[in-house]
C-alpha cells in the first residue's frame, strides 16, 4: 500500500457523539438530545449528555491526534452550540469554543475539515417542522453563514451534510432522532436536506470562507445481489437508488432519475420538488466526501426493501464482530462515482471503520481485526488511485470510542478506548499500527 504524495491521513468524530456539555455555556437543545432523553429509544439507555467529555478534554485530544501525526481532523459543529434556537441569536460562547478547538488544531499543525451538519438539529427547528419543513433550506443557510463568517479564517475544509440518507432512518422510519416514522416526510427531508446543502454552497461563495473549498459527505452501501435472479437484481438497483442515488443524482447529474420519481410517485411518496430546486442543489462544489464501510448483499426472498444484510455466506470473510469484510466496496463506489457519475473532481474517504466485537473475555486493546480492516482499505483505496481515481485524503472512523447513535455506546469504533468511570482515554493496538503507517507515508515523500 502506497500513497500518493500530499495524499493526506485523518481521523474523523463528530459533535454530538464526543462533545458532551449538552446543556452548558449557553448551547440549545437537540433533537439528538431529546431522543436520548425520551425513554427506549437507544439500546443500552444512554445519552450524549457527556459523551466524550471532549467539550472540556479537547486538549487532550488534540494531543492524541499529534501523537497519531495525521494531517487531518474531522469534526462537526453543533448548531445549536452556536445558534441555540436553530436561528436568530448567536452564542458567542459556542462560537468560542470552536474557535478555540480550531485554534488548538492548527497550533499541532492538524488541519481540520468541518462538518456543519452530522445529524444535531436544534430542537427548536424541529418544533417548527424540522427537516421536512421546506424553511429548513433557509434555516440551514442562516446557520452556514455565521459559521463560514466567524471560522471561515482559518478553515480551509467544509463539508455542508453527512449521510443524509439519516434523515430516512429519522423521519421516515423513527428508529434516529427525531423518532418520526412517517415515509413522506422521509422523503420531503431527504430533499430539503439538498435544498440546505445548495443554500450553504451559496452562501459559502459570498463568505469569508470562499478561500476554501466544500463538499458534501454521502455514505455508499453498494447493494449486491444474492443471486443472479431478476428479483434479487431488482431489489440491488432500487436499494442503491433509494440509500445513495436520491442525493447523488440531483448533486452529480443535476437531476433525479425519472425512475426514481416514477416509483415514489407509485408509492405516494414523491416529494415536493419545485422548479429550480434542482439547479439550486447542483451548484458545483470542490470535492466529494464518501463514507464507505461495506457492501450490502440482497436477497428478494428475506426482504423487500433492499435495506437488509441477507444471511452471511457459509465460507464468506468475515469480521468477529461478525460483519463482513468486503474491503473493495471503497474502490467500488470510487470508481462508480468516476465512470457512472463522471465525477472528475476530488473524492475524499470520509469516514471508514469497524467496531469491536463483544466476544467475552477479549482483549480490548488487541484489536487486530480492526488493523486488518483498515489495511484491506487502504489497498483498495491505493488501486483505484493507481486506476486513475482522484482520491485525496482518508479518514478513520473513529479518534476514539464514541456514542453511537441508537446503539449508545455498545458500539465501539475508536482507535482510543474510554475508560468509563475516568473518561481517559487508552490507546489499542490499531492506533499504533495507524501512527506507523502515517509516519512511513511521511517519510516515504
Ligand atoms: C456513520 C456516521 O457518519 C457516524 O456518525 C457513525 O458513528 C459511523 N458511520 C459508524 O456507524
Amino acid at each position: 500500500m502506497r500513497m500518493p504524495k500530499g495524499f493526506e491521513f485523518g481521523v474523523a468524530t463528530s459533535a454530538y457523539q464526543i462533545e458532551g456539555a449538552w446543556s452548558e455555556d449557553g448551547k440549545g437543545p437537540s433533537i439528538w438530545d431529546t431522543f436520548t432523553h425520551g425513554e427506549g429509544n437507544v439500546v443500552d439507555g444512554r445519552t450524549g449528555d457527556v459523551a466524550c467529555d471532549h467539550f472540556h478534554r479537547y486538549p487532550e485530544d488534540i494531543q492524541l491526534l499529534k501523537e497519531l501525526g495525521v494531517d487531518r481532523y474531522r469534526l462537526s459543529l453543533s448548531w445549536a452550540r452556536i445558534l441555540p434556537n436553530g436561528v436568530g441569536a448567536v452564542n458567542q460562547r459556542g462560537l468560542d469554543f470552536y474557535k478555540r478547538l480550531i485554534d488548538s488544531l492548527l497550533e499541532a499543525g492538524v488541519r481540520p475539515n468541518v462538518t456543519l451538519y452530522h445529524w444535531d438539529l436544534p430542537q427548536a427547528l424541529e418544533d417548527l417542522g424540522g427537516w421536512p419543513n421546506r424553511d429548513v433550506a433557509s434555516w440551514f443557510g442562516e446557520y452556514a453563514a455565521v459559521a463560514f463568517d466567524a471560522l471561515g479564517d482559518r478553515v480551509d475544509t467544509w463539508a455542508t451534510l453527512n449521510e443524509p440518507i439519516a434523515l430516512w432512518a429519522g423521519y421516515g422510519l423513527g428508529w434516529f432522532a427525531p423518532g418520526r416514522a412517517d415515509r413522506r416526510a422521509g422523503r420531503q427531508a431527504m430533499h430539503n436536506a439538498l435544498l440546505a446543502h445548495g443554500e450553504a454552497v451559496s452562501a459559502f461563495c459570498s463568505s469569508a470562507a470562499r478561500q476554501g473549498e466544500i463538499g458534501v459527505v454521502l455514505d455508499v452501501w453498494k447493494r449486491h445481489p444474492k443471486t443472479d435472479s431478476l428479483a434479487d437484481r431488482e431489489l440491488a438497483r432500487r436499494g442503491d437508488q433509494d440509500g445513495f442515488g436520491f442525493f447523488m443524482d440531483p448533486l452529480l447529474r443535476g437531476a433525479y432519475s425519472a425512475d426514481l420519481l416514477d416509483r415514489l410517485e407509485e408509492e405516494d411518496e414523491l416529494p415536493d420538488i419545485r422548479d429550480g430546486d434542482v439547479e439550486a442543489i447542483s451548484r458545483p462544489i470542490d470535492y466529494l466526501g464518501l463514507n464507505v464501510y461495506s457492501r450490502v448483499v440482497v436477497d428478494s426472498e428475506q426482504d423487500q426493501a433492499g435495506w437488509a444484510q441477507s444471511d452471511p455466506e457459509p465460507g464468506g470473510n468475515f469480521l468477529d464482530n461478525g460483519n463482513e469484510f468486503y474491503p473493495k466496496s471503497v474502490y467500488d463506489a470510487i470508481m462508480m462515482v468516476r465512470d457512472e457519475y463522471g465525477w472528475r473532481k476530488p473524492i475524499v474517504i470520509t469516514e471508514n471503520g469497524v467496531f469491536d466485537p463483544d466476544s467475552e473475555g477479549r482483549d480490548p486493546r488487541r484489536d487486530g481485526d480492526r488493523i486488518r480492516y483498515i489495511e484491506g482499505f487502504l489497498e483498495w483505496i491505493a488501486r483505484a488511485i493507481e486506476d486513475g481515481a482522484d482520491v485525496r485524503g482518508y479518514y478513520l472512523w473513529s479518534l476514539m470510542d464514541n456514542f453511537e447513535w441508537n446503539a449508545g455506546f455498545t458500539k465501539r469504533y475508536g482507535i482510543y478506548g474510554i475508560n468509563p468511570e475516568t473518561l481517559d482515554r487508552w490507546p489499542k493496538d490499531s492506533a499504533h499500527w495507524y501512527r506507523d503507517v502515517i509516519a512511513a507515508h511521511h517519510a516515504g515523500h
